[in-house]
């Protein structure tokens, strides 16, 4: 009988060893930091790290053109233990995902680990920033450049509410940026194309979005985007001129050579779509912008080009590549897409 009842003690405490075994390996980050489940993700739970990289689509848009597909692969890619969140006004909490079949490129990041699609909700984004009360009283029906500026309004508070890294929709990540607070320099302007600051809020995101509502002016262009950040960076910082291929700092911010993101520079946007020989190496750049604002002829990816953004393509997002580019007769449709300039 006390022979018996030992042995089903044994047995319980054996299943419950089991039991919390299991527990623990769904819990806590053994292998990995990424959140276990993807669906239910809401910002806090993915963004609260503050190690996530961030992409913004501001139009309705829910199937990403194969430039955005490419710029969040790639980013996937070198930060695999990172959360790569890609907000979409066009996607609701209530709305289903939209069928793999009809939205390939959908489909295709949604099945990557480390890449979370969510909606943008801009009206609790902004609430307890600068930004809440321009929001309120905008009609954004009427303003000129909507898409932009609402990207460039979304961007500022996202990161100062969760901080991460910031990157443009044509952006293709190719080695892993070792600054955690930094911020490029395109020419002698500073650019709001890509940034990255850890949280806690910064002070200087929040006089950001201060100088985003007071200056506020929709028919300039880049007023709230480059010209707010220049504004901004020239108050807080005596910067010099680049020397040589070294980055500046000030105030624990790293202004990063022009080479680190725009070896090509937008008027030579076009260089992107040539065959070069031999091919940059881009050995002193982390990312490179591809100006797609410039695109507006709509210059695409063909498979078998050799150029220099097939190749980049070949090599840096392999799965858009694969699925979604086509050879010259059934060339991709114009890769428009906003959050990108
Ligand atoms: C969510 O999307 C659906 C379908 O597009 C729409 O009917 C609904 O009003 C949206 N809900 C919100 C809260 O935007
Ligand atoms: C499409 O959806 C099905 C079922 O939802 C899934 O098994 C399949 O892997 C998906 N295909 C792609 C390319 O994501
Ligand atoms: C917003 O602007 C649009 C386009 O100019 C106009 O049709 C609409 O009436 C405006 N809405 C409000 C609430 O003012
Ligand atoms: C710079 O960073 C250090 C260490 O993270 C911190 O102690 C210091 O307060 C920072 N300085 C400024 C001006 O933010
Ligand atoms: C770029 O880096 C690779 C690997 O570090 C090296 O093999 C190559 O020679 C470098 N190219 C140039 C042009 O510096």
């Amino acid at each position: 009988m006390l022979k018996e009842l030992q042995l089903s003690l044994l047995v319980i405490l054996l299943l419950s060893c089991g039991f919390l075994y299991q527990l623990t390996l769904k819990s806590s980050c053994l292998f990995s930091c990424l959140p276990p489940h993807k669906s239910q993700q809401g910002p806090e739970a993915l963004l609260g790290k503050g190690r996530s990289i961030v992409f913004l689509e501001t139009s309705e848009r829910t199937e990403p053109s194969p430039l955005v597909s490419c710029a969040v692969e790639s980013a996937a890619k070198v930060y695999p233990e990172q959360p790569v969140v890609f907000f979409m006004k066009g996607l609701n909490s209530s709305m289903q995902l939209p069928p793999n079949s009809t939205y390939p490129a959908f489909s295709l990041l949604s099945a990557i680990d480390n890449v979370f699609l969510i909606p943008l909700d801009m009206k609790s984004l902004f609430e307890d920033t600068p930004l809440s009360s321009w929001y309120t009283q905008i009609n954004a029906s009427a303003e000129r450049n909507w898409l932009h500026v609402s990207s460039d309004a979304s961007r500022l508070a996202i990161i100062w509410k969760y901080g991460g890294v910031y990157m443009d929709t044509d952006v293709i990540s190719i080695r892993p940026i070792p600054e955690e607070t930094f911020w490029p320099a395109q020419a002698s302007r500073y650019s709001n194309g890509v940034f990255g600051f850890p949280p806690p809020a910064t002070p200087f995101l929040w006089q950001c979005m201060e100088n985003f509502v007071e200056h506020y002016n929709s028919y300039i262009w880049g007023n709230q985007g480059p010209d707010l950040m220049t504004r901004m960076l020239r108050v807080w910082c005596k910067l010099e001129d680049f020397q040589e291929l070294s980055d500046l700092r000030c105030l624990n911010v790293s202004f990063l050579h022009p080479q680190r993101f725009y070896p090509i520079s937008y008027p030579e946007w076009r260089r992107y779509y040539e065959v070069w020989s031999p091919e940059p190496s881009f050995n002193d750049s982390y990312a490179l912008h591809l100006w797609n604002y410039m695109n507006q002829e709509g210059k695409g990816v063909v498979r078998g080009s050799n150029t220099l953004v097939e190749n980049l393509y070949r090599k840096h997002c392999p799965r858009t590549y694969r699925d979604l580019i086509r050879g010259p007769e059934g060339l991709v449709a114009g890769e428009s897409g906003t959050g990108n300039k």
